[in-house]
C-alpha cells in the first residue's frame, strides 16, 4: 500500500514539473502565464515564445504523462498505469512547483494515452490535426480530439473487447480537459478566441 501511495505521489510530482515555466524563465526570462491566454501549456508557449520553445514544452508535457504512466511497470507495482497517469495530469494542471497554476491537461493526458493505449494516442493526434486544419482553433481541436478518444474507446468495446478502466479514465480526462477550457469555449462563442495562422 505504501508503495502504491509513493508511486502516485511520484507521478503527481512528475506531472508538476512546470516545463513551460522552466523553459520560459530560463531561456526567455518570461513567465508565459503573464502572456497570451495565461495558460502554462504548449499552445501558449508557441504563442508567446515561438515554435522552438513551443515544441520543446509540448513534447516535455507529453513525456511527463508517458513517464508517469510507466512508473508502476518500472517499479513492478501492481496498479493500473492509468491511475499513475491521472495523478500526473492533476500535477500538470495544479503543479505544486508553480503555485498550482498549470496547464489544461491536454498534452499530459496524450502522454498517458501514448503509454496505455498507443492506438488511441494516434487517433487523437489525427483527429486533432484534422480539426486544427478545418477550424484553426487549438482549444476546440483539443476538445474534439478528446471526444474522438471516447468514441474510439467505445467503438473498440463493441468491436473487440471492453476496457472499462480505460473508458472511465478517458471519459474523466476528457471531461476535465473540457472543464479546463471553459474560458476558451466562451471566447469561441464570442468569436474572440485566437486562430492559428500557420496551417
Ligand atoms: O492545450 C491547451 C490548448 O488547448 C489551449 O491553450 O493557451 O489557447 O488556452 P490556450
Amino acid at each position: 500500500m505504501v508503495q502504491i501511495i509513493l508511486i502516485l505521489i511520484l507521478a503527481y510530482l512528475l506531472g508538476s514539473i512546470p516545463s513551460g515555466l522552466i523553459i520560459g524563465k530560463v531561456f526567455y526570462k518570461t513567465d508565459i502565464r503573464e502572456h497570451g491566454s495565461g495558460n502554462l501549456g504548449g499552445t501558449n508557449t508557441f504563442r508567446t515564445l515561438g515554435v522552438k520553445a513551443g515544441l520543446v514544452v509540448t513534447l516535455a508535457d507529453i513525456l511527463k504523462g508517458t513517464l508517469a504512466a510507466s512508473l508502476p511497470v518500472l517499479f513492478s507495482i501492481d496498479i493500473n498505469p492509468l491511475l499513475a497517469g491521472v495523478f500526473a495530469v492533476v500535477g500538470h494542471t495544479y503543479p505544486i512547483f508553480a503555485g498550482f497554476r498549470g496547464g489544461k491537461a491536454v498534452a499530459t493526458s496524450g502522454g498517458v494515452l501514448l503509454f496505455c493505449a498507443p492506438y488511441l494516442f494516434v487517433t487523437v493526434l489525427v483527429a486533432f490535426f484534422i480539426s486544427l486544419y478545418i477550424t484553426k482553433y487549438v482549444s476546440l481541436s483539443s476538445m474534439i480530439a478528446g471526444i474522438t478518444a471516447i468514441l474510439f474507446a467505445v467503438i473498440e468495446g463493441f468491436v473487440q473487447k471492453w476496457d472499462i478502466p480505460l473508458l472511465i479514465v478517458v471519459f474523466l480526462l476528457v471531461s476535465f480537459v473540457i472543464y479546463r477550457h471553459r474560458a476558451n469555449i466562451k471566447r469561441i462563442m464570442n468569436k474572440t478566441e485566437p486562430k492559428i495562422k500557420w496551417l
